[in-house]
């Protein structure tokens, strides 16, 4: 029996996502020949837009986002798979307008991958509508759909959506989206766990001292402020990326690599982390966030946190892992940092501080992807040890300029059917259950910590550094070669 075509629904096809992201990646994995060779792709929005101007748009986005990739010969086959629907989220009336349509172009039974890319305070009507009129119903091929993040707004509107979702959809037949899991490094971080004999031996708190999780950005809120104001950097990054990150250092190996199995292992590490202290939270704005168009008089929302977080169980009990993440901060990366203990009894002297002298591994998920491995050696023609790093930069390694977009891997799972590197509803609500009371703290408790300031171009307020101080610890930066 021929394979059945595939449709891919791309709700708000006209928004940034799409434009930026989701068309070229489209393109990419088209021009690698890891597409469905029966494929349609079908944009959504409210514009009165035909055909011909979803063509254009999608042109325009590669010139803009993948001109080095874009060649004319498959760009005039690319091109012809794509048609456009109208549809106004908000009214239901307009959804037969996209069954119609679908019925229209689709070559007999055929599979639909409906992707979610627009504003959150949609996805609800969007699922419902498909529910009415039966789109969910998987007897003619497989209907999967994509969500985007942010995922609800906290516990309780995650869980309301969750609702909404299954009752229309299996979760089998849910994608929900973190972009970090598709980053190769982050990926790369079960291969390194689990494809190697060395590190697994060690991976607990007999030999780890603590792990250190950033996650900085060196832009500040730009044009985002309006969204960004009524989010702030705990539900922007922290219940999202830091977390998952931390989970996929964190947990036990899972019986295969099988999406099921993989995130029983990691809910298990959300759900053992132990209520955050408020006194081992740092919340900060930089300098002229207040000023920002977009941004309420005088509001309270953290653009940097900095957060002690322990998991209660066998592996981890008792060891911090310490998270950062802010916006306009000293430069662009993502690291994880695993610091090791110190030697019991030290015999040699040391030519620096004894604190950066310890064992580190780095995962450097972004940008210069790869590995270092900080070992004492001793400087020759001298009687001391010296730090020095064992690297790995994916660039050498793999003989490659550029790694694929973190959404080019996600389309093609969602596609294939693999939600490895997607997230389940209980994921989402155990990571909302971690940062809800941190932010309902910083609101509303006499324990707050206060906000503080930190400086454009810095590496977030001294409080930060002040949390780890306390437990004679030191942020360690890695990747950058900036070691304080
Ligand atoms: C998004 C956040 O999820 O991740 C943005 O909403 C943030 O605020 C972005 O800038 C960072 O992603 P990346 O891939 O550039 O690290």
């Amino acid at each position: 029996m021929a394979d059945k075509e595939t449709i891919i629904v791309i709700f708000g096809v006209t928004g940034d996502l799409a434009r930026r992201k989701l068309i070229p990646a489209l393109y990419s994995n088209y021009i690698k020949g890891r597409l469905p060779e029966k494929l349609k792709i079908v944009g959504i929005g409210r514009r009165d837009w035909d055909d011909a101007t979803m063509v254009d748009h999608a042109h325009k986005s590669l010139m803009e986002f993948a001109s080095s990739v874009l060649e004319d010969e498959t760009w005039e086959t690319f091109k012809q798979l794509f048609s456009y629907a109208l549809v106004n989220l908000p009214e239901p009336e307009t959804y037969q307008n996209l069954k119609d349509h679908l019925d229209n172009i689709e070559d007999g039974d055929a599979n639909r991958l409906y992707y979610l890319s627009i504003a959150p305070q949609f996805y609800g009507d969007a699922i419902e509508n498909l529910g009415k009129l039966d789109m969910a119903r998987e007897e003619a091929g497989w209907r999967r759909i994509v969500i985007e993040k942010p995922f609800g707004y906290d516990l309780e509107t995650a869980q309301s959506l969750n609702k909404i979702v299954h009752s229309v959809f299996d979760e089998s037949q849910v994608y929900r989206i973190d972009h970090y899991l598709g980053k190769e490094t982050a990926q790369n971080i079960l291969f390194m766990r689990f494809a190697n004999t060395i590190f697994e031996p060690i991976w607990n708190r007999s030999h780890i001292s603590n792990v250190q999780v950033t996650v900085a950005e060196s832009v500040d809120v730009g044009t985002r402020a309006g969204y960004y104001d009524g989010s702030g950097v705990m539900r922007d990054m922290i219940q999202n990326h830091l977390l998952q990150l931390v989970s996929l250092v964190a947990m036990e190996p899972p019986s295969s690599f099988d999406a099921d199995a993989l995130r029983n292992e990691k809910v298990k590490v959300l759900q053992s982390i132990r209520p955050v202290d408020l006194q081992d939270t740092v919340r900060a704005q930089y300098d002229g966030y207040l000023d920002a168009d977009g941004v309420a008089e005088n509001s309270s929302t953290p653009t940097y946190a900095g957060l002690k977080v322990f998991i209660d169980n066998w592996r981890w009990k008792d060891i911090p892992f310490y998270l950062r993440s802010g916006k306009a901060l000293h430069d662009k990366t993502t690291q994880v940092n695993i610091q090791f203990k110190r030697p019991p009894n030290n015999i040699f002297p040391l030519a620096e501080k004894e604190d950066l002298s310890r064992n580190l591994l780095s995962i450097c998920i972004q940008p210069d992807e790869g590995m270092h491995l900080t070992i004492q050696a001793k400087i020759p023609d001298e009687k001391l040890a010296k730090s020095v790093d064992m690297e790995v930069h994916y660039d050498n390694a793999f003989a490659t300029d550029e790694l694929p977009d973190a959404y080019e891997r996600l389309l093609l799972d969602a596609i294939n059917g693999d939600a490895a590197l997607f997230i389940r509803s209980d994921e989402i609500e155990s990571a909302w259950r971690i940062v809800d009371p941190i932010i309902e703290g910083w609101e509303n408790s006499s324990d707050a910590p206060a906000m503080q300031t930190y400086e454009k171009g810095s590496w977030g307020p001294s409080a930060a550094e002040q949390l780890l101080r306390k437990d004679e610890h030191i942020w360690r930066i890695s990747c950058l070669h900036e070691d304080e």
